[in-house]
């Protein structure tokens, strides 16, 4: 057995215990173990041969986005219902509809390393149809091309393949998301009055439209 450090074997003999209100530069587990030996660059836990220790901050952070963008998205299309721009609702209504897929795919993750999925839900600041799309466009896009290609990376890095599958079919759809927000922003002039069928599917929350798709429902009712 390899020898630890003087600090390490220090330390020995004082366990601490990890849980899930300390210092946020410690990973957060599932269960409480114990930290033998910890310095800026490495913790030495307590734990049983074969349990993989995976951080499940992450897997909250995004939970908790995907719950809000829910709710927001669901506001939007009344709005844009309430402003005549039907095509408009009828995709924040099927995005509303996979961010809850989103949110339900990370939280059987969370469920499954032993914690509790949390989210604290924000009142949505509901404007005109036209700036709601624009702070749509910035949250898919912060998500597409920072939080989730980040999260995972770290997913990767902990051998994470459920948090890795939640994570990407996120990502997918956001990227799309981002896309069919920014082109009702460039056509919002014509969209007026009418409608659209959006179909999601109920695995990995991606639209299609126009589509059928055998077990995918059909969202384009308010
Ligand atoms: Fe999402
Ligand atoms: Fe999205």
């Amino acid at each position: 057995m390899k020898k630890l450090p003087r600090k390490a074997r220090s330390r020995m003999g004082k366990p601490d215990r990890v849980s899930a209100h300390e210092d946020r530069r410690r990973p957060r587990f599932s269960r409480e173990l114990s930290v033998l030996y910890e310095d800026d660059a490495v913790v030495v836990l307590d734990k049983p041969a074969g349990l993989l220790a995976v951080p499940i901050d992450n897997l909250q952070m995004a939970f908790n986005g995907e719950s809000n963008a829910h709710h927001r998205y669901v506001a939007f299309a009344k709005k844009a219902d309430d402003e005549g721009y039907g095509e408009v609702a009828s995709l924040f209504r099927a995005a509303a509809r996979a961010e809850e897929i989103h949110a339900s795919n990370h939280s059987a993750v969370i469920r499954k390393l032993g914690a509790e999925p949390k989210a604290t839900i924000e009142a949505p600041a509901v404007a005109s149809t036209r700036e709601n799309l624009q702070v749509a466009i910035s949250g898919e896009t912060y998500e597409r091309d920072q939080m989730y290609p980040a999260f995972i990376s770290e997913a990767k890095a902990s051998k994470n393949s459920e948090a890795i599958r939640t994570f990407t079919y996120a990502l997918k759809t956001e990227a799309e998301h981002a896309r069919l927000y920014s082109e009702a922003l460039k056509n919002l002039d014509k969209l007026r009055g009418k409608s659209r069928t959006y179909y999601v599917c109920g695995v990995c929350g991606a639209l299609a439209a126009a589509v059928s798709i055998p077990g995918v429902a059909e969202l384009n009712q308010p």
